[in-house]
């Protein structure tokens, strides 16, 4: 029952015209009025509670430039060790797997819980002390993880650019609620060859959508054409272990396609803001969530 009112929701509320129309307009982004507001709610909403319950916040600097630019990447890695033993353990585990046709494979905490307990030891020692303080600096409040997932892209075998990856190589904006942000790891080195993800600053996004440039489907190349031509693409490309933090609600991006007999590996933590501190292996357990996109995020805390 709740199943067929969450879809009706989704269908007639979060989905409909008029909500993703008055998104448009208003917040230059594909994630509707009602997830851009609540997560606009929600920005003011956890910092004041959370403030209230004693948390204080540490300024970082480089917040400035991931809220500015809609992303940032450090290269500067220290986590070697458990980023190959994390690598070793997914490639085991693909093995058991065959390739979907969308030609990617995906181990998410929404669905497989059960398979990701073995990697949650190492995903723990990836979200270090000082991840931790860039996302309370980020939120101005404590930060949760709600969903997170390894994903391997490959070349699909029978489908053209744009319906791959469950049309992720599109251009696109997310459309959770809009406070949440992303945090990727590469699981081995992306290059050129293997499809690195792509993204263009919230600026050039915003740009975009006021030139009326903003098609999904791309079918006729009209947005790739307008972004190759008016804006400064990021190629996020780096030794494995390699992190980066994206504002994906609101910057645009696309998976881009390896080459032949090449994969690409990523894992990505998908994360809110909250007024409640809880250590990072209680909320690795509870993030059996898939995106959020509107008035449930209000009862998560
Ligand atoms: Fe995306």
């Amino acid at each position: 029952m709740k199943k067929l009112f969450d879809l009706l929701i989704l269908k007639f509320i979060i989905r409909s015209k008029i909500n993703l129309w008055l998104g448009r307009i208003i917040f230059k982004n594909t994630g509707g009025l009602v997830s851009n507001s609540i997560g606009t709610y929600i920005k003011r909403r956890d910092p004041s509670k959370a403030k209230k319950l004693g948390f204080h916040k540490k300024e970082n600097p480089m917040v400035n430039s991931l809220k500015e630019k809609g992303f940032l990447m450090l290269n500067d890695i220290q986590n070697e060790k458990t980023i190959t033993e994390l690598a070793v353990l997914w490639d085991k585990y693909t093995h058991q797997l065959e390739l979907p046709e969308s030609g990617r494979l995906e181990l998410s905490s929404a669905d497989k819980a059960k398979d990701l307990e073995e990697f949650i030891p190492l995903l723990e020692k990836l979200i270090t002390e000082d991840i931790q303080d860039f996302l309370e600096s980020y939120f101005g409040s404590y930060s949760r993880i709600i969903n997170y997932h390894l994903y391997r892209n490959r070349k699909p075998p029978h489908l053209s650019e744009l319906d791959s990856y469950g049309a992720t190589a599109n251009w696109h904006t997310d459309g959770s609620t809009s406070e949440s942000i992303k945090l990727f790891f590469m699981l081995s080195d992306v290059t050129e060859n293997n499809g690195p993800m792509q993204a263009i600053s919230i600026e050039d996004s915003r740009n975009v959508f006021i030139k009326n440039s903003f098609f999904f489907p791309d079918s006729k190349g009209e947005t790739r054409k307008f972004i190759n031509e008016e804006a400064h693409i990021f190629n996020f490309q780096g030794k494995a272990g390699s992190l980066y933090y994206a504002l994906t609600n609101d910057a645009l991006h696309r998976a881009t396609i390896p080459k032949d007999g090449e994969h690409r590996d990523l894992l990505v933590f998908y994360i809110t803001s909250s007024s409640k501190k809880r250590p990072v292996n209680q909320q690795l357990k509870e993030a059996n969530y898939r995106e959020i996109y509107g008035l449930q995020r209000l009862f998560i805390n």
